[in-house]
């Protein structure tokens, strides 16, 4: 019988990331959704804050050549000025950070930057729900919930145009290690941006 580490080889590679992140989303999908964040519209300010920060810290990896030349869409997929207009609907100023950037300064490692892709990407299929759920506050894709609309060539396929290209990208073990380490450390960024607005709200 094949061992549980042969049966992780063959795997696709985004399929894995999914597995070595399961208990990270899943507590933060929890922890997101005990804050209420369509409750009313100062918990999704909240809420969108969190989201914000998070795609500040991705953002220069959506402006990055050699990430770009991997994955050729990469620019459009910039979630970043959609959550700086998504709070100007709501009358927000976009948060000041007071948590260090990880990859403004210095070369990108990229596969530790697409393990934090992975994390941006895959944070869009989760946000069908979200979505939905932001129309009970009146938010839409041209008011408010911008970030959370669904690509046109719907959610699924654009994802699957993500994975289809991250999946055949060459890496050795060592990078392998270090993909995964990003996945990990973009999820407990968000995390740790979770526990920031708790402390201090948006
Ligand atoms: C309350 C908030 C959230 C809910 C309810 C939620 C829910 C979901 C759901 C239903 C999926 C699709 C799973 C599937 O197709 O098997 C998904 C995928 C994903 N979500 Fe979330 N999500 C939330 C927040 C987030 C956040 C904040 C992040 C990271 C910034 C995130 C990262 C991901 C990733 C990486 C995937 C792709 C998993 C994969 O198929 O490889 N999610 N989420």
């Amino acid at each position: 019988m094949a061992d549980l580490s042969t049966i992780d080889a063959i795997l696709p590679r985004t399929k894995r990331l999914k597995a070595a992140t399961n208990d990270t989303h899943e507590r933060l999908d929890q922890r997101i959704l005990a804050t209420d964040p369509f409750g009313s519209r100062d918990n999704y300010v909240r809420f969108l804050t969190v989201q914000y920060r998070f795609h500040r810290s991705v953002d220069p990896l959506y402006r990055d050549a050699a990430l770009g030349a991997l994955l050729p869409d990469l620019a459009e997929r910039n979630r970043f000025d959609k959550l700086t207009a998504d709070l100007a609907d709501l009358g927000q100023p976009s948060p000041v950070d007071d948590m260090p950037q990880p990859f403004e300064t210095g070369a990108v490692d990229l596969p530790t930057a697409l393990g934090w892709l992975y994390v941006a990407e895959g944070s869009n299929l989760g946000a069908a729900i979200l979505f939905k759920l932001a129309r009970a506050l009146d938010l839409d894709e041209d008011f408010g919930a911008r970030h959370l609309a669904g690509h046109p060539d719907g959610r699924a396929q654009h994802w699957r145009a993500f994975t289809a290209v991250l999946d055949t990208i060459e890496l050795d073990d060592a990078e392998e290690a270090r993909l995964e380490a990003g996945a990990k450390a973009a999820f407990a960024r968000v995390h740790a941006l979770v526990d920031m607005a708790a402390r201090n709200g948006p």
